[in-house]
């Protein structure tokens, strides 16, 4: 086996979800998908598509079609581009490894804001590189200076900027962005951004690949999953300067070969789907999580996007993993330890679910926790 394989840790997310399905009756919050369908649009577009005999492999980046529909839904959002900047990957997942891959060298170093997906440490241990972690459950969830510079040495070559934020739901402030921003222009390193959640915020997210300084070193990773809940179509781009696009798609060639070609065409319909509603019943559900938890007197990180609230659970003195397990034993709920996104002290709690379901699951949270 290739050692650096045998270094890489399974999914603590997925090994709770199915200790809640091993349980009877057990409720759970752990997952991070849309609970929507795809929209009807997208999916008879799919149909449409194969019937139309669209079978055959598509060229390695993508499509011309949707590389072009893409930039333009970039240009549209601020990030100026054509379809040379881009390549179709296999989701956000997909974008992530062909970047990371294409960039990193066997000891190079990625500075990883934790609480993080643990995606990152992944591929980056998969690379033969070393994550780094920089941690900001001291700091209000955002990046200060001294931090940032604490981490940073001569092996450095990116950063994974995740904003807004899984597990936290936290959006990183335009100061936070400005560190990272002056910090990659004087030591030369890559900004990697995963915006998968950024489409789903009302507001506008503080953004740097929307600064046309940082062009030349941001990577943006985006992804059709969680906007038009499209979790199972694994379909996503990356955005990135022309060169850096080249080489990666010789990397993807020899990795996937190609995007199934009529789920680009159906990806084309997906980019004109709005995707207010949804994004306004995540809200809806946010409020209700935040007030329900404001009661139950557990303090978390003002969530601002993405469908997740991490709540600190630190006063009752157990590991998150332990509290996890009771919770599910004793509380017949499921939630994410923080362990698993690198923090102690926090658990995940997924709102991708019904009210019902939020309803009763918070009930049991709250019972519990009255218990210990
Ligand atoms: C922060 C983050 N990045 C990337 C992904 C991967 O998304 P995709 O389905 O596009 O591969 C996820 C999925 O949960 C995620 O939460």
């Amino acid at each position: 086996m290739n050692q650096n394989i045998l270094n890489m840790k399974p999914s603590g997310i997925r090994r709770f979800t199915a200790l809640a399905k091993a349980t009877p009756g057990c409720k759970m919050l752990t997952i991070g998908e849309p609970d929507f369908d795809t929209p009807a649009p997208i999916r008879e577009a799919a149909a449409r598509a194969m019937e139309s005999g669209l079978t055959h492999y598509a060229p390695n980046r993508g499509t011309d079609s949707l590389r072009k529909a893409i930039a333009d839904y970039e240009t549209k959002r601020g990030m100026e581009c054509t379809a040379e900047n881009i390549l179709v990957t296999v989701g956000a997942t997909g974008a992530l490894n062909t970047a990371l891959t294409g960039i990193l060298n066997p000891g190079d170093e990625v500075i990883i804001p934790i609480p993080a997906f643990p995606l990152y440490e992944s591929i980056t241990v998969a690379a033969g590189a070393k994550p780094v972690f920089l941690d900001l459950t001291k700091t209000g969830f955002q990046i200060t200076k001294e931090a940032l510079e604490a981490v940073i040495t001569p092996k450095t070559r990116a950063i994974i900027l995740n904003s807004p934020n899984n597990p936290t739901g936290c959006v990183l402030s335009e100061s936070s962005l400005d560190l990272v921003a002056e910090s990659a222009q004087k030591h030369d390193f890559y900004i990697i951004c995963d915006n998968v959640y950024a489409a789903l915020s009302a507001e506008k997210v503080p953004d740097l690949t929307l600064r046309p300084a940082l062009r030349s070193r941001c990577i943006l990773c985006q992804s059709f999953s969680k906007p038009w809940a499209m979790t199972g179509w694994r379909l996503g781009w990356l955005a990135a300067p022309a060169a850096l696009i080249d080489k990666f798609t010789l990397l993807q060639a020899a990795q996937i070969a190609s995007v199934p070609t009529f789920l680009q065409k159906a990806a084309e319909t997906a980019l004109q789907v709005d995707v207010a509603g949804m994004a306004a019943v995540y809200r809806k559900r946010r409020e209700y999580v935040c007030a329900r938890l404001d009661r139950m007197g557990l303090a978390y990180p003002k969530p601002e996007g993405a469908f997740y609230v991490f709540p600190d659970i630190s006063r009752f003195g157990l590991r998150s993993e332990e509290f996890c397990i009771r919770l599910i034993e004793e509380g017949g709920l499921a939630a994410v330890p923080g362990s698993c996104f690198g923090v102690e002290g926090h658990i995940r709690l997924s709102y991708c679910y019904s009210d019902e379901e939020l309803r009763e699951s918070l009930d049991r949270l709250e019972r519990f926790i009255r218990s210990l």
